[in-house]
């Protein structure tokens, strides 16, 4: 990781995550978001959307997770992570998916429009990868499974929240620590797909 811009050069997870080892100051967000929501544990399989350059498969995998990982964009390659390259919007990627695990524990998507920082542009482009996230989240995920999404807010967020949180038991807008303050990224947190949540021992 380079300081791309000067924000970066001032930033605290900038440098915590280069001192740690991790690919992108985005890792601290799942530490963080797993931490408060208990999200992903030993032996569950995560499929990670827009996972590129693999900051949240290296958490992951800490964690005991198996990973497949899908972004548009090549990601140098992690142990215990399968990575497809593709689109998270086509139905070929989603095909190529299925061909390496039919159903996940867990699906985190924090995957992004290229951002130019003006909040209406960002959200609107992010809401088509919010609901092909959706469409995976509801094929992919077994019951009682989790889901993170991340969407940058606007005026769609309340539409898409609210069919979000039919989905699952436990349900939560979310920001955090290590989001950028001034961004307009919020991720929706979703606990016990389809009505249930897991049976404790399977959580164990
Ligand atoms: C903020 S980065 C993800 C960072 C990652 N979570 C990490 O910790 O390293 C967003 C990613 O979304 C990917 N992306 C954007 N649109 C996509 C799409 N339609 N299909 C797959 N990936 C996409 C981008 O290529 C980019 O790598």
């Amino acid at each position: 990781m380079k300081p791309r811009r000067v924000e970066d050069r001032q930033d605290h997870y900038y440098w915590k995550a280069k001192k740690e080892g991790y690919r992108s100051r985005a890792a601290f967000k799942l530490k963080q978001m797993n931490k408060k929501f208990g999200l992903i544990k030993k032996g569950y399989w995560v499929l990670d959307l827009g996972a590129s350059p693999g900051g949240w498969s290296q958490v992951a995998v800490e964690l005991g997770a198996n990973v497949v990982a899908v972004d548009l964009n090549p990601m140098s390659s992690i142990d215990d992570v399968h990575f497809i390259q593709g689109d998270i919007t086509s139905q070929d990627t989603w095909k190529r998916i299925s061909e390496v695990k039919g159903k996940f524990d867990v699906v985190i998507s924090d995957a992004s429009p290229k951002i130019t920082g003006k909040w209406d542009i960002d959200h609107f482009r992010s809401v088509e990868l919010v609901e092909s996230a959706f469409q995976i989240a509801r094929a992919f995920l077994k019951p009682g499974g989790n889901f993170v999404v991340k969407m940058f807010q606007g005026e769609e967020t309340p539409r898409l929240y609210s069919e979000f949180k039919k989905h699952f038991v436990f349900k939560k807008l979310h920001s955090p620590p290590a989001s950028r303050k001034r961004s307009s990224e919020i991720y929706f947190i979703g606990k016990g797909f389809g009505g249930k949540f897991k049976p404790k021992r399977e959580e164990d």
